[in-house]
This record gives structure tokens, sequence and C-alpha cells, in this order.
């Protein structure tokens, strides 16, 4: 099994397969997202997929794409950062281990390119919370992510 499943760096070119995937993932359980706007829908994964210091990568399996992990390069002064903005893993592949495997070659990726770390943000009750947990990633103690919404 483990041959035909492999890593690839993805583009705009790809839009129509990532944007199929995330709407299935993230708009149901548990995210329930809307992402009925599709206008919006296409800025957003631009905005992750296409600028300079985009990284999108791919999970291939069977020739499909089963997983994506979007985000970019940030070269913060302790060293270059992959921040991951959207992960996923298609529905009826997730729970077989698909997305710890997935994480393992990103950060093999990510190594052969001195890329050292991975920065990303969870809902603390979400079953991604606890697959982060348990793929090693430490939550940072002294940080907070705060939102604040404009109205007139
Ligand atoms: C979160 C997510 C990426 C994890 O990917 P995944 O492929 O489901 O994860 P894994 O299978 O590697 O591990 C998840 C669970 O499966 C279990 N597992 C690992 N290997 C397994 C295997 N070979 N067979 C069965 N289960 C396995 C793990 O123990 C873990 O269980 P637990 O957390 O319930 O105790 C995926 O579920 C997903 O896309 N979720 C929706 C989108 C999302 O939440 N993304 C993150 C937003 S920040």
């Amino acid at each position: 099994m483990e041959e035909n499943i492999f890593i690839k760096q993805l583009d705009q070119n790809d839009l129509i397969l990532i944007k199929d995937l995330f709407v299935d993932v993230f708009t149901n359980e548990p995210w329930n997202d809307d992402w009925s706007d599709k206008e919006q829908l296409e800025k957003y994964l631009s905005d992750v997929i296409d600028n300079k210091n985009s990284l999108s990568l791919g999970l291939i399996k069977d020739s499909e794409l089963i997983g994506i992990s979007l985000g970019s390069i940030i070269h913060w002064c302790s060293g270059t950062e992959f921040y991951i903005r959207e992960f996923c893993v298609k529905r009826s592949n997730q729970n077989q281990g698909i997305g710890t495997s997935f994480l393992r070659k990103i950060e093999e990726y990510l190594l052969q390119r001195q890329i050292k770390s991975i920065i990303l943000s969870t809902d603390i009750d979400t079953p991604a919370y606890h697959f982060y947990i348990k793929n090693n990633f430490n939550e940072l103690p002294k940080s907070r992510f705060f939102h604040k919404n404009l109205r007139k």
C-alpha cells in the first residue's frame, strides 16, 4: 500500500481538486463550515495556495488526492517554519493512520529543505486536537489566538 502513497507539491492548477476535498471535509462534522459562498471559497483557497511563500502539499493514493496540507513558509528569527493553515484527510480515509503517515512525509519533505518546524492552530474540542498531541505537537503555553468582530 505504502508504494502507492506519496506527497506532491500542489499549486493553483490543482484548485478544483483542492476545493472539492476541502469543502467535503470542512462542511461536515465536526467543523460544519458554511462555504456556500463560492466566490469567497475560491478567494480563500487562492489566498492560501497562490502566494509567493505558499506551500501546498497533497497526499496522493492510487492517483487520487486524499489529503491536503496548505500553508506558507515563514522565515522566523529562530528558523524557517511551515505555517499550516489547512490540513485534512478525505473523510472515507480518516482514522486509518493516513493523517499520521501524511505528517511524517511532510516532516521529511520539510527537513530536506532546511525547514525545521511546523506551526498551526486548531480547536481544543475537536479530534484534530488529539491527533496533533499524539503526533508530538506541543501547545504553546503562553500563546492565545485572538479574534475581534468589527461592527459599526
Ligand atoms: C484530523 C485528521 C487530519 C487526522 O487524520 P486521520 O487520517 O484521521 O488520522 P490518523 O488515522 O492518523 O489518526 C487518527 C486516529 O486514528 C487512529 N489510528 C492511527 N492509525 C490507525 C490505523 N492504522 N487504523 C485505525 N486507526 C488508526 C489514531 O490512534 C487516532 O485515534 P484517536 O485520535 O481517535 O485516538 C483527519 O481526521 C481530518 O481530516 N479531520 C477533519 C479535518 C480536520 O479536523 N483537520 C484539522 C483541522 S486543524
